[in-house]
């Protein structure tokens, strides 16, 4: 069975800790926070090991893993030709909720880890037990978001606990993750690096260091898909998420109609619809707050599975600054669809 390890005060700290470590030179999995959401890991020169995070997450194999570091001087060992706009980004945003995509060293990485890429995605994470975990181990690690595939991705040990119990030998439990939602992935491999996925790390904030940025729209995806997991289902509850316009009246309406068909349904909105009378309310915070919503939807669309609901209604976000990954994600989680629309 997975079990749980703590990092919360000093006397079991040290024990989870050389556990997890143990574990990883042994070649399995631990699963670990992240500031962004929790990560299962592997030691990414170990193509036995990886795979086993293939295996655990139910993941395709054509879609590479992020490998996470804690100390630049590892980039040496499976990377070649950093353009120096990569530098810049490392410099303001490492430790950090930002992935670059990189010229992969051949033969460096397990194949598995990049999928058959010339290129590898890397992050140094700002989480203390992340990057703890990582400068003791002085290995780099491979790891995806610790769920099934498919799912929101864990923002809590106990979400990893539900969907990985008895996959993987061990989670460390370093609380709820800040962020909420998955790191930026940036390709600076491209002549005007390009944003593959939104994060905490917005469009805004990396063109104040490197310039014109572009992002990649999911259009692009369809046709040459960037980054691999962008075209898989993902963050889906099992009843089907409808967007709805940001309006009160609209969702009110909506809800009536719902209800007249004798469905149920869960609202996952911000407090100024905490009235309308729904059959489940998910609260994503106090509106202009876009990090508590970040903070909050994953768990909020893990609770739609503990629900009898016939369907999922969220009003939109505008996409502007951190919303632009928020909507990324909901539209994900939609499959595109609108409320009656
Ligand atoms: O915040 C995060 O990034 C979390 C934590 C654990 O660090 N990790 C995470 O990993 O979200 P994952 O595997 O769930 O998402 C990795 C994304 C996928 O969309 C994948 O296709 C893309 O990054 N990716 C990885 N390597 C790539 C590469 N060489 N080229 C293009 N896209 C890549
Ligand atoms: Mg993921």
């Amino acid at each position: 069975k997975t079990q749980i390890a703590s990092v919360d005060n000093l006397s079991t700290e040290e024990q989870s800790y050389t556990q997890a470590i143990d574990l990883l030179k042994a070649g399995e999995t631990v699963a670990f926070p992240t500031e962004t959401v929790y990560g299962l890991g592997a030691v990414a020169t170990n193509e036995l090991a990886v795979s086993k995070i293939f295996e655990a997450k139910g993941r395709p194999q054509d879609n590479p893993l992020i490998v996470h570091i804690g100390e630049i001087e590892e980039l040496m060992s499976f990377t070649k030709n950093i353009p120096q706009i990569a530098k810049d980004c490392m410099d303001a945003f490492w430790p950090g909720p930002l992935t670059l995509i990189l010229p992969l060293k051949p033969n460096s990485l397990a194949r598995n880890v990049s999928a058959g890429l010339d290129t590898v995605g890397v992050r140094m994470p700002e989480h203390p037990v992340a990057l703890e975990l990582l400068r003791r181990l002085k290995l780099p690690v491979a790891a995806p978001s610790a769920n099934r595939s498919g799912k929101p991705s864990p923002t809590k040990a106990m979400h990893v606990l539900h969907d990985l119990n008895g996959k993987i030998p061990l989670i460390v439990d370093g609380g709820a993750t800040g962020i909420g939602l998955e790191s930026t992935v940036l390709d600076v491999t491209s002549k005007v690096p390009t944003i593959l996925r939104p994060g905490g790390i917005t469009k805004e904030m990396l063109e104040k260091v490197i310039g014109p940025v572009n992002e990649s729209k999911p259009t692009d995806h369809a046709e040459a898909p960037r980054a691999p997991g962008m075209k898989y289902a993902h963050y889906a509850p099992n009843a089907p998420v409808y967007l709805i316009e940001n309006s009160e009246l609209t969702v009110r309406n909506a809800v009536e109609k719902i209800h007249s068909d004798s469905q149920k349904v869960v609202l996952i909105a911000r407090e100024q619809y905490a009235d309308i009378e729904v059959d489940y309310f998910f609260s994503l915070g106090k509106e202009n707050q876009l990090q508590d919503a970040a903070h909050l939807l994953y768990e909020a669309l893990r609770s739609c599975d503990e629900t009898d609901a016939d369907l999922v209604l969220v009003p939109v976000f505008l996409k502007e600054g951190v919303g632009t990954a928020i909507m990324n994600r909901l539209e994900k989680a939609a499959n595109g669809n609108w409320y009656a629309k």
